[in-house]
């Protein structure tokens, strides 16, 4: 008999939660126009709305609050920082900021101008946002596999090598700044993009001289999954992946928010002086001095010990092990999700959860809204709403998925959790026969409607 797995860590602090009955929750959503972003946190039972900075931190980052240096010009806690960035990623340069988007508005303001393209694996709203706003394209060179959740593919976040250099042969090596890789590709259902296919992609980028940056919110279990899937590295320790991956790239960015481990927080980090010089201009105009960037001084010492933290394999297996338990329970209650399950969350396919709901009537906000009101759980729509419009023609951007997804913040949630969650679901997947209508938009903003916009049931 094999001991059952447990996780690397017990509780020391609890944080209550509230329940309200389904009635409540039901008059509750309706006032709040049936957005989700619009709920106060205590009128949700299991939040899985987002794994960005709700995760929990372990005593050596709360000592590390305690340790905080707030000093405005060269804080100890901006240099263990520093040091954590250098020895686990191999970059000289870090910029703090005060989370992912922040490091992209003073990246892009230094490297993208009107008309640029920036090829790569689905781009993150904020990123394509940020991309958008400088009037520049984002153009998604995702493998195809990608966007059928039924195909079964270990690396669904890879890099299409040849619509990539089509790209590139087609609008010419000037007008890209650099190529992006996002990892794991939160777009496509938090997919993991393989070693060979990082190679491969800044091999072929260098054919053409043009750098390869990447998006590295949740590197540490991208790189979790290519011990695990990709045959090559199974006996390769964490960190020596990592180092594998960042190798060739010239700058990375992160949302320390998701494998930072912590609260808030984000950084640049580089090797080219020239352009950390650049950089440090922005930061100092949009988010602080350079040795703080818009983050506390405790907040970079949690940080310093969260990046540590989250290479270390026994807590990657527990963090993958739940979110996949969880997608293992949803698919014996039948519920069509993105397969294989990815690192960070489960992505409900709902055109096919909920076929009866018209295309344009945003299913994936229908379905966030009814889990919501079933068993109190919040999810986040990537579907109609998030790809938001097109901003040349005003219309709405069909994705190729509309997807719910459900994401598991780090190290808060028990496999109970889990469990009710699935049921949940499982007694929408009972009733979807009588639901048939969705909404129609009342207000929207200009860009990123999907954070303030106010729908009505049709
Ligand atoms: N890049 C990726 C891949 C992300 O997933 C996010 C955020 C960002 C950049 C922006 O970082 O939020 O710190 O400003 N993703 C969150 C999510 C919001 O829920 O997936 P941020």
């Amino acid at each position: 008999m094999h001991l059952p797995h447990i996780p690397p860590y017990k509780t020391k602090v609890v944080e209550p939660v509230y329940f309200r009955t389904r009635a409540e929750r039901t008059a509750k959503i309706e006032e709040v126009h049936y957005n989700l972003f619009n709920l106060h946190s205590d009128w949700v039972i299991v939040d899985m709305m987002t794994d960005s900075g709700t995760g929990a931190m372990s005593e050596q980052q709360w000592a590390e609050i305690m340790l905080g240096d707030e000093s405005y010009a060269g804080s100890e806690s901006y240099f263990k920082l520093i040091r954590s960035v250098q020895h686990i990623m191999g970059f000289e340069f870090v910029a703090p900021t005060h989370q992912g988007r922040a490091a992209e508005n003073i990246l892009f303001s230094a490297v993208v101008k009107e008309g640029d393209l920036i090829p790569g694996n689905a781009h993150f709203d904020t990123t394509k946002g940020h991309i958008e706003f400088r009037k520049a394209t984002a153009i998604d060179c995702t493998i195809l596999e990608a966007f059928d959740t039924t195909i079964i593919h270990p690396f669904k976040g890879n890099i299409d090598l040849d619509k990539l250099e089509r790209v590139i042969k087609e609008h010419g090596r000037e007008k890209i700044p650099f190529i992006n890789i996002t990892v794991t590709c939160n777009t496509v259902g938090g997919q993991p993009v393989s070693l060979k296919n990082i190679q491969e992609t800044i091999a072929l980028a260098k054919t053409y001289d043009i750098p390869v940056y990447m998006d590295i919110a949740r590197y540490a279990e991208n790189a979790y999954f290519i011990k695990t899937r990709e045959a090559a590295y199974a006996d390769w320790t964490i960190q020596e992946i990592v180092t594998a991956m960042f190798k060739d790239v010239a700058v990375v960015w992160m949302s320390a928010k998701k494998d930072g481990l912590v609260n808030i927080g984000g950084f640049i980090a580089l090797n080219d002086a020239a352009l950390y010089e650049k950089l440090s201009q922005f930061t100092i105009i949009y988010e602080g001095f350079i040795t703080y960037g818009g983050m506390s001084g405790r907040a970079m010492g949690a940080l310093s010990e969260g990046l540590k933290e989250a290479i270390e394999l026994d807590y990657l297996h527990d963090r993958i092990e739940q979110v996949h338990y969880l997608g293992a329970q949803l698919k014996k209650y039948g519920i069509p999700i993105q397969e294989p399950i990815g690192g960070h969350a489960l992505y409900i396919d709902a055109r096919k959860m909920l076929p009866y709901v018209p295309l344009d009537q945003y299913p994936a906000q229908v379905l966030g809204v009814e889990a919501y009101i079933e068993g109190g759980v919040r999810g986040v729509e990537i579907g109609t709403l998030l790809a938001d419009r097109d901003p040349i023609t005003g219309l709405d951007r069909i994705p190729e998925l509309e997807l719910l997804r459900l994401a598991v913040p780090r190290r808060v949630y028990s496999l109970q959790h889990m469990d009710y969650v699935a049921v949940t679901l499982a007694k929408i997947m009972e009733r979807r026969d009588n639901i048939r209508t969705g909404f129609n938009i009342k207000k929207q903003a200009a860009i990123l409607r999907h954070f303030t916009v106010e729908l009505s049931k049709i």
